[in-house]
């Protein structure tokens, strides 16, 4: 038994946990935030049931019809916690310049200040769960372990789906080995025997933190998504990028997904795209008709975390073990490998009820049901909807299932070698400048590409629309150290590894000058996928541009694809040198920001582009 000194919570270590220096942590939270009791997690069936069943009683969740949507549930978010706060995430590093302008920083000791007096008692009247996960297949050499203490059993049964939780994490781990700490409370005690409510959190105080010296993360005050799973954005995004810098390795914001030609070859790529293009879609790609033969698996839709292989190549895990993606837009029509991965075993949030008990958002399908709740549980009809604008569903309304159930999951999604990267592909969303594809000439000026790559706003986000925000690597939020020496450990990888995987951009949201986009994208995608995987093997014609090597109109399959001819593909691959000169001084505006430790590749790289240019 282990008691914490203070408080008298008792943490008692079940028999199999003997990693002292992490029970010693354990009781050392508890003894901060004096919980009422401590529930050592084991990753069952039975513990996911036990929890759901509970929250179902207390309120938090409702059970879905279980003949529509069996073993699903749906939560509804307290209206203020509804996204990621990037205001509210800090990266703690003990000198500023470590964490580099694009991202918020505070100085660690005046943190834990803050952090401890938020911390204290905060969990009085809960419960806190210790959770022990792997991000990745429990035991690959590509994997890490993570153990998240956390007062939301919401977050417990999240956590279920999108990680490996198991007791066989503390086998792994013995006695000493290495895991990243995380502590996650709503901050909302229940003093005096309060009455709990539907979504606790805090309204006045939101902290998502990190500490790089010390790879530990502390959330304060939110229970959505990547605020409070924090084996997600937190650890395989922010602490990772920093452990991949340290150790040689990559964290990127990347899915992977297989492409396998009709003669059976297999070829893997990684794809970075910020929020609201598409990821998820791609990443469950159905080829159009004609590519009869061409098949497209998923790995991973939102995470990759990749390492130099012995063969001299880069391998990919997707670290998660679930998918936590946005529900509205996603359809049959859109997504069919989605919609049918979401039949059974969903924890929807912040999407809308039908009068039978399954869920409904918007894009789903064409016509709303007649009457719906809406995500605030308010009565919602189109009527209502067309007369006041409220959308039924929350814009970022989400759906956590397991990544097995995928019908395109790829037979080697949960191998613990991982998949060898052949090529990355970097996406923003751009009605003109960038051309559909394009392959930088070699590593670095495909870092370039990565690096400088924009994409416009769109309604879904706070601020103007349409405006293009530099987005590199679609990392801007999530990178944990300096973005200058991101780029730079790009750079790096690439001297590392003999067998460099091939970069690409792509843009599939060019538009007409009626504001329509000429390319249709979707499983369309696929023409350009099969022209990137043929480059790769060196089957692929192209011809050299100023930005890249692109393809010629010939050099793309377009049977099947009726009425898209010589013209609109001008339209999606033209390179205006007008628009690429404003282009580059907005590549200057990121380039100068980050001037003292930008990587003279980096520069290299735009100096000629300025000379191609005129700029
Ligand atoms: C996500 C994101 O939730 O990128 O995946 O915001
Ligand atoms: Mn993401």
């Amino acid at each position: 038994m282990n008691q914490s000194a203070s408080t008298g919570t008792t943490v008692d270590a079940p028999a199999h946990v003997k990693h002292r220096a992490a029970i010693e942590w354990v009781a050392r939270v508890a003894a901060l935030t004096r919980p009422d009791r401590v529930v050592w997690c084991d990753g069952s069936t039975e513990e996911y049931d036990r929890l759901c069943a509970e929250m179902v009683g207390a309120g938090m969740l409702q059970r879905l019809n279980p003949t529509l949507r069996p073993n699903s549930y749906l939560a509804l978010s307290d209206p203020t916690d509804v996204a990621r706060m990037e205001d509210r995430t800090f990266i703690c590093s003990k000198y500023k310049e470590d964490t580099g302008p694009t991202n918020n920083w505070v100085e660690p000791a005046e943190m834990r200040t803050t952090l401890d007096g938020l911390f204290e008692g905060c969990m009085r009247g809960r419960t806190m769960y210790v959770i022990p996960f792997s991000m990745g297949p429990i035991g690959s050499p590509i994997a890490h372990i993570g153990i998240e203490l956390t007062d939301s059993p919401y977050v417990v049964v999240s956590m279920h789906v999108m990680t490996r939780v198991s007791t066989r994490v503390w086998e792994l781990l013995g006695t000493d080995g290495p895991y990243v700490p995380a502590v996650h409370s709503v901050g909302a005690p229940l003093v005096g025997g309060a009455a709990d409510v539907r979504w606790p959190c805090n309204k006045d105080h939101k902290y998502i933190v990190h500490f790089p010296e010390t790879k530990e993360i502390w959330s304060f005050g939110s229970g959505y998504g990547g605020n409070a799973l924090l084996g997600k954005k937190c650890f395989s995004l922010r602490i990772a990028s920093i452990m991949g810098k340290e150790q040689g390795w990559l964290a990127e914001h990347m899915l992977i997904l297989g492409v396998t030609s009709p003669s059976g070859e297999k070829t893997y790529v990684s794809a970075a795209f910020p929020s609201a293009c598409g990821k998820t879609n791609f990443a469950m790609l159905v080829p159009p008709p004609a590519f009869e033969g061409w098949k497209v698996t998923t790995i991973g839709e939102d995470i990759a975390w990749i390492k130099p292989n012995a063969d001299g190549r880069l391998y990919a895990i997707n670290p998660e073990n679930g998918f936590f993606g946005v529900a509205p837009g996603t359809s049959m029509k859109t997504n069919p490998n989605c919609m049918e991965t979401m039949k059974a075993n969903v924890i929807f949030t912040n999407v809308a009820l039908t009068p039978e008990g399954d869920v409904w958002w918007e894009g789903m399908t064409d016509t709303p049901p007649a009457k719906l709740t809406d995500w605030q549980g308010q009565a919602w009809t189109p009527e209502i909807a067309k007369a006041t604008g409220r959308k039924a569903a929350h814009a970022n309304s989400r759906f956590t299932v397991p990544a097995s159930q995928c019908p395109s999951i790829d037979p080697e999604w949960d191998n613990p070698k991982g998949v060898p990267i052949s090529a990355f592909l970097f996406g923003g969303r751009r009605s003109d400048t960038v051309p559909l594809v394009a392959e930088g000439f070699n590593w670095d000026a495909g870092v370039y590409m990565a690096a400088t790559m924009g994409s416009e706003t769109t309604a879904a986000a706070t601020g103007k629309v349409g405006v293009v925000r530099r987005d590199p690597m679609a990392m801007i939020p999530f990178t944990g150290y300096n973005m200058a020496d991101y780029f730079d450990h790009w750079i790096q990888m690439g001297k590392q590894v003999e067998h460099r995987p091939h970069i690409f951009c792509v843009n599939w949201f060019r538009t007409d000058e009626n504001g329509k986009f000429v390319w249709p994208g979707f499983g369309e995608n696929m023409r350009v996928l099969k022209w990137i995987v043929e480059r790769t093997q060196g089957r692929a014609n192209a011809i050299e541009t100023a930005v890249g090597w692109v393809p010629a109109f010939e050099d793309l399959m377009w049977t099947g694809l009726e009425g898209f001819d010589r013209a609109k593909f001008d339209q999606v691959t033209s390179i205006e040198p007008r628009q690429w000169k404003h282009e580059l001084s907005l590549h200057d505006e990121l380039l100068t920001m980050l001037d003292a430790r930008l990587p003279a590749a980096i520069r290299l790289r735009r100096e000629q582009l300025g000379l191609a240019f005129g700029q």
